[in-house]
């Protein structure tokens, strides 16, 4: 058998990966039109950083998974075509700012119906708005030769960044849809389950309709991220009155009803799916007519944002109303520790309202990289003569970006930042020393009896 993938990002690569290291009788080809993602995939700095993730791929790159960009003949060869592009909110005309850009999603197809001399299954795998295959179909037997048939799944991958090798090795659940109602619908579904059979037990590969299916993994991430804004609003409480939210997120998720996952507070949810598959949740409810539903889930976005918002009011008014000309260090700048992505990053909204109080920011973070970092805060490195940004310092070194610090905020839960020498750090800082803990990590006890001011996320 011969699986391609459309699209080798931060889901069409590692999926793929652990795919063709667990079936060795399988040849998986992942084609990407981004030459550079390609050539890193084939190199020994792969494109995504991922604990795991090394060893995974170089047990099986060469044997039988291939980086290309020769989508054409991947296409060409393959029984399964997975697409994993990317389904950014939409940036222009109708449903702007909410709807799902699907037009990646279109180019593939059309791609497949051109170059498939052949029947084929085609995987959604990218997270699309429910009702999307019947789009596709359209699309594929539109543009394809008589005979030629093209079955239609949906199979929405829910790993985490920065467990993605965990969460792909021992899935919660594989979610299969398909055309449960056809014999051609239930032999696809039965191929594509057959490839997971080969190392997820039976009992964890689900398959349900088509519909259930793309819906099912809007719905996943909008309870997840409902978690996280219920927890967050429930900070802002606490703090007001001297309730302590680890220790209410730990009571209440006692009661195995409720469960202790993604209820920690934070300074508020980022990553690349959350707000993106929300906002889609959004634009489709009001699309069929239940506004109620979609300011439901709108809410918890709006949560989200304020959050944010909070904390980098709470810097500037503890720092005396003003942070003008003040050096304030961020430990991380990740959404999240053990990944390298930023996209919708808390730390980017808080670095550019500091940077608006002009600020003078310090930013280190383990895996980011410099140019990143200045791109999503929306500055350049150097002025037009050539001197380095005034405003932003990357700095490699913790103690250094803490040095001459009036406060220290920690936007990124990066386990290394538990063990830093806080002594030292205080000693580096003007006084009074200012610590903002964005991810309730560090040990406040002995940071206040070193003398630092200390606000916790939801008081401690
Ligand atoms: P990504 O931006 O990292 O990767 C998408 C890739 O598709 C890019 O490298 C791009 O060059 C490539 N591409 C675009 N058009 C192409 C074409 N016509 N042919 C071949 N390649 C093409 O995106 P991602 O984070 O991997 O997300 C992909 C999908 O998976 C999205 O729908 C996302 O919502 C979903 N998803 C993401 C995560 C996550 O943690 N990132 C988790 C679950 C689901
Ligand atoms: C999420 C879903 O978990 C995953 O199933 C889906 O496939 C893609 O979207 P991801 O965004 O990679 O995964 O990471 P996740 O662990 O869900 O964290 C998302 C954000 O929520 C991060 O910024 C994280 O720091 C934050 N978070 C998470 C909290 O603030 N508190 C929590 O309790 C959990």
């Amino acid at each position: 058998m011969k699986i391609c993938c459309l699209g080798a990002g931060y889901v069409g690569g590692p999926t793929m990966a652990m795919i063709a290291y667990k079936c060795s009788d399988i040849t998986v080809t992942v084609a990407d039109i981004n030459e550079a993602r390609i050539n890193a995939w084939n190199s020994d700095e792969l494109p995504v950083f991922e604990p795991g993730l090394d060893d995974v791929v170089k047990a099986a790159r060469g044997r039988n998974l291939f980086f290309t960009t020769d989508k054409v003949t991947a296409i060409k060869e393959a029984d399964i075509i997975f697409v994993s592009v990317g389904t950014p909110t939409k940036t222009y005309g109708a449903g702007a700012g909410k709807a799902a850009d699907l037009k990646y999603i279109e180019l593939c197809a059309r791609d497949i119906a051109e170059h498939s001399d052949r029947s084929k299954i085609v995987v959604e795998k990218s997270t699309l708005p429910v009702r999307t295959a019947q789009g596709l179909k359209t699309v594929l037997s539109a543009n394809t030769r008589e005979g030629i048939d093209f079955q239609v799944l949906s199979n929405p991958e829910f790993l985490a960044e920065g467990t993605a090798i965990e969460d792909l090795e021992n899935p919660d659940r594989v979610l299969i849809g398909g055309e449960e109602e056809t014999e051609a619908g239930r032999a696809a579904i039965e191929t594509l389950a057959k490839v997971y059979e080969y190392w997820v037990p039976r009992e964890n590969i689900i398959t349900t309709n088509l519909w259930s299916s793309e819906l099912s993994k809007l719905v996943a991430n909008a309870f997840l991220a409902q978690r996280i804004s219920s927890i967050n609003s429930i900070s802002a409480l606490c703090e007001r009155t001297g309730a302590n939210v680890d220790q209410v997120a730990y009571a209440i998720g006692r009661d195995s009803r409720i469960g202790p996952k993604f209820l920690k507070a934070s300074v508020g949810f980022g990553g690349s799916c959350f707000q993106k598959d929300i906002l889609n949740l959004v634009y489709l409810c009001e699309y069929f007519g239940l506004p109620d539903v979609a300011a439901y889930w709108e809410q918890v976005i709006i949560m989200n944002d304020w959050q944010k918002s909070r904390f980098s009011q709470k810097i500037v008014t503890t720092l005396f109303n003003t942070v003008n000309g003040k050096r304030i260090a961020m430990l991380g700048f990740a959404f999240k520790k053990d990944t390298n992505d930023t996209r919708e990053t808390a730390a980017m909204y808080v670095g550019r309202d500091l940077l608006d109080e002009q600020a003078v920011l310090a930013v280190h973070d383990p895996k980011v990289s410099r140019e990143q970092i200045f791109k999503d805060l929306k500055e350049s490195e150097t002025d037009a003569e050539g001197n380095p940004n005034p405003l932003v310092d990357i700095c490699d070194d913790p103690y250094e970006a803490a040095k001459g610090a009036h406060g220290l905020a920690v936007m990124t839960e990066w386990d290394s930042f538990k063990d830093l020498d806080y002594k030292k750090i205080y000693e580096g800082m003007y006084k009074p020393a200012f610590i903002f803990d964005g991810r309730n990590i560090l040990d406040h006890e002995a940071l206040r009896e070193i003398g630092f001011e200390v606000f916790a996320i939801g008081g401690k």
